[in-house]
């Protein structure tokens, strides 16, 4: 089988382009990705010589290239995690968003529709942002009512509609998953926990948006990879799925086991890096909590999540400390320029 992954030079494509390219000889996967700011090829080096990976730079706003790319290549299946996918880029600037994660996936479900051959399944890999805000009580179901609060979640929330619309109206196989927030090596630190892993091993301030009382719902990078070849493998055409691994945690509560496993592993004083939290400025529209029913998945496809948030975290702490030349080469100018203009407004200390 041919297998076309799409942001694979990402976070999350990457860790399921390193899990499943050694595991499925049998299957050839072909990444495509427009090597985006958050993206590193270097991220593949683990696998960039096996026969069965191949990569092309393309961006899916381009829709020669990728009508190009799918007569060429006659991909069986579309594994779709390209996406701008950071919620405060997506409120300082949208229209990137509104491009690739919409237009986008537009134009990869046209390529898709109109292929020469005939393709088996389009997975869209999708967020539970799409659902908006939960209050203090319940989980998000898979028939939970669309209602996206920033311009990310509103990209996400139009390319899953157009991809269930493709469905009933063209009759296009697809599946779509609709993840927590996930954790765990290569996640661009622009995000809660690389971010905060990083400050706390240099002494800086950690930015807490408002109270640090918003509430995620956390899963390990892998299990989240595990969870979208089980729908590939048992999932039904025309269904969506749901994945969490029901870790839901306050910010504050998941700053401060980053800041007691750096300290454990550095032989340092955890209060001393509790002390670095700042209140920053929050969020506009920031949503107050996300968690995630997952027993559809669990039930239908006998998907169960391996880490649990304490194991995934050490992991993922060790992995940044161990990494300091990833962590470099990702540290470009436009990167320090990100965190001067984000974190400008900095404004008093959490006791
Ligand atoms: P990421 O920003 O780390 O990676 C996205 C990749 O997509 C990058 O390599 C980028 O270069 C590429 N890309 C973006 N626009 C493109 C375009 N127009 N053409 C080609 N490539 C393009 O993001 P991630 O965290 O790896 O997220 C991957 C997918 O998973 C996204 O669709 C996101 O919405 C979804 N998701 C992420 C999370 C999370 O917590 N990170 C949770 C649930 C779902
Ligand atoms: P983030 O990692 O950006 O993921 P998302 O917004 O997609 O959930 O943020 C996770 C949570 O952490 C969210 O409630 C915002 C908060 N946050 C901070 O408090 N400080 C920060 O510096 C960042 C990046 C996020």
């Amino acid at each position: 089988m041919k297998i076309l992954v799409t942001g694979g030079a990402g976070f999350i494509g990457s860790n399921f382009l390193n899990l499943l390219v050694p595991r499925h000889p049998e299957h050839q996967f072909l990444n495509i990705d427009k090597l985006g700011y958050a993206s590193n090829l270097h991220n593949l080096s683990a696998i960039e010589g096996c026969s069965n990976y191949h990569f092309a730079r393309l961006d899916l706003t381009d829709v020669d290239g990728v009508n190009d790319c799918f007569e060429r290549e006659a991909p069986d299946v579309v594994v779709h995690f390209a996406a701008e996918s950071h919620v405060d880029r997506s409120i300082k600037s949208p229209t990137g968003f509104i491009q690739s994660n919409i237009v986008g996936t537009f134009n990869l479900l046209e390529a898709f529709r109109n292929a020469s051959h005939t393709p088996s399944r389009f997975h869209h890999v999708s967020t539970d942002e799409v659902y908006g805000s939960l209050g203090p009580e319940g989980r998000f179901v898979e028939d939970s009512p669309y209602d996206p609060s920033s311009p990310y979640s509103a990209s996400k929330a139009a390319s899953d509609h157009l991809v269930r619309a493709w469905g009933r109206t063209y009759g296009l196989p697809f599946t779509i998953t609709n993840c927590s927030n996930n954790y765990g090596p290569f996640q661009f630190p622009e995000k809660l926990i690389p971010l905060m892993i990083l400050n706390a091993t240099e002494h800086v301030a950690l930015p807490v948006y408002g109270q640090g009382l918003n509430v995620r719902d956390w899963l390990y990078v892998d299990d989240h990879c595990e969870a979208i070849w089980t729908v590939l493998e048992k999932g039904q055409l025309g269904e969506t799925y749901n994945v969490g691994g029901d870790s839901e945690k306050k910010n504050l509560e998941v700053i401060h086991e980053i800041c007691d496993i750096v300290a454990d592993l550095r032989g340092e004083d955890p209060e001393s890096l509790r002390q670095l939290i700042t209140s920053v400025t929050d969020r506009p529209g920031h949503d107050l909590r996300y968690a995630i029913d997952a027993t559809k998945l669990e039930r239908d496809c006998a998907w169960r999540p391996r880490e649990s948030f304490h194991s995934g975290l050490e992991k993922t702490v060790r992995w940044y400390l161990d990494n300091p030349a990833w962590v470099e080469s990702v540290r470009t100018g436009a990167y320090r320029d990100w965190l001067a203009t984000q974190y400008a407004t900095d404004r008093s200390t959490h006791d």
